[in-house]
């Protein structure tokens, strides 16, 4: 590489570092300290652990790519580990400030290493170590999300009740038919990505061949999915496969977490929904859902242009972005995660990076793949070939859904 197209690559990344770095200071100083240690879902770690884990991350991948060794307090070094303490002993955390200082005395120290760092080698390492950063303050952001629900469940029992009805005649008349399918032709489709900033899990690119298939335009709204409700949607049993019913009795739910009865909110998509919520409500309409690959050749050509990195703060109508995928397609990027038909798994010729822990221990036929990223997602990780993972039944994520079918 030439030493001005380096000297640009070492002025790319710093950027991004930076760029980066802001939205998690800026969340670590509004969320509330109290809501640091306290676990607030089990499947997830304290919102003040992934803080404390994005330095961790940092420090440790730097020194496995280098001969620095940095100076961090010696007790962090399992505390914030990736295959460190389980998610319960974690809640013994140190206070705020010194989160803080922890991000700050590996951030400054990895900058002063980045100035003269044989980067050309690297960048993949660094494009990843940006991405988990951002990865990690998505979930800190519905973990927040997730404890001001509950937050105002508690505050308004009596008020809060599901009446999704009444809603819909409150509703104003919409100009946009959220029922409409695009056509995709059947034919050859190069699936993945083999990019610097691709994740071991989107690669190698590849030639799969798709049947033609059609699907929707937009995201399932919430206006779609209240008709679901109150035509007893989580009381009929056909709509629900087997692992979804079971699912449905052990949790007997009967709306989506992040559900709201305010009428302004009928055109957003629907979100907070578990696989098997989405999976009911594609029986209910007599479609299916797409499978990842349906989904990411559908998504071709949508642009950076949509409702992500926490610009907005929330889910936006799924026609506030104007502009369509090659296919038509709204609101593929951005808004909400979609869940898709498809399992995670390797792509043939994978191969792991940086560890195993990263994608290939979740290959396990228990994480079903989503698209597309959220309103919280950052712009580094917003493209059609990204894959996020989670067992069927999560619902604290940013996700909803869209339809195909054949
Ligand atoms: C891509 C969101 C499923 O946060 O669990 C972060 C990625 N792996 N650190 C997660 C991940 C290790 C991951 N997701
Ligand atoms: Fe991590």
């Amino acid at each position: 590489m030439k030493s001005a197209s380096i000297q640009s690559l070492r002025y790319s990344i710093t950027t991004a570092l930076t760029q980066t770095r802001s939205p998690t200071l800026e969340l670590l100083t509004q969320i509330d300290e109290s809501l640091f240690c306290p676990q607030i879902h089990p499947e997830f770690s304290p919102i003040g652990w992934h803080f404390g884990h994005i330095a961790w991350t940092e420090a440790y991948w730097l020194q496995q790519l280098s001969d620095l060794t940095l100076s961090v307090p010696k007790t962090y070094q399992r505390l914030f580990a990736a295959d460190g303490l389980p998610k319960q002993e974690r809640q013994n955390l140190p206070a705020v400030g010194a989160i803080e200082e922890y991000l700050k005395t590996v951030r400054s120290q990895t900058l002063d290493y980045l100035a003269t760092a044989p980067i050309a080698q690297q960048e993949r390492l660094w494009r990843w170590l940006i991405q988990h950063e951002t990865q990690h303050c998505e979930t800190i952001s519905f973990l927040w999300q997730l404890h001001q629900q509950r937050h105002l469940d508690i505050a308004s029992l009596n008020t809060y009740q599901l009446s999704p009805a009444k809603n819909i005649e409150k509703m104003v008349a919409t100009t946009i038919d959220v029922t409409e399918m695009l056509k995709v032709e059947g034919g050859k489709f190069a699936i993945g990505s083999d990019a610097v900033d691709a994740l071991d899990n989107e690669r190698p690119a590849h030639q799969i061949y798709l049947n033609t298939y059609w699907i929707d335009r937009y995201p399932v709204t919430c206006r779609q999915y209240a008709q679901f409700m109150t035509a007893g949607g989580y009381q009929g049993r056909e709509y629900w496969s087997e692992a979804g019913w079971q699912w449905l009795q052990q949790y007997p739910v009967n709306q989506p977490l992040y559900w709201s009865n305010n009428a302004d909110w009928l055109e957003h998509p629907v979100y907070g929904v578990s696989y098997y919520e989405a999976e009911a409500y594609s029986n209910f309409v007599q479609k299916r859902l797409p499978t990842e690959a349906e989904w990411e050749k559908a998504a071709l050509g949508a642009s950076l242009n949509c409702n992500h990195g926490h610009l907005i703060g929330h889910t936006t109508s799924v026609d506030t972005y104007a502009e369509t995928s090659h296919y038509g397609c709204q609101d593929m990027l951005g808004n909400v995660w979609e869940w898709t038909a498809s399992w995670f798994d390797g792509y043939p010729g994978f191969s792991p990076y940086p560890y195993p822990g990263y994608s290939q221990v979740y290959f396990d036929g228990q994480h079903r793949v989503l698209r597309g990223g959220s309103w919280a997602t950052s712009s580094v990780g917003i493209r059609a070939s990204f894959r996020n993972w989670y067992h069927p039944q999560v619902r604290q994520i940013f996700a909803g859904f869209r339809c195909a079918k054949d």
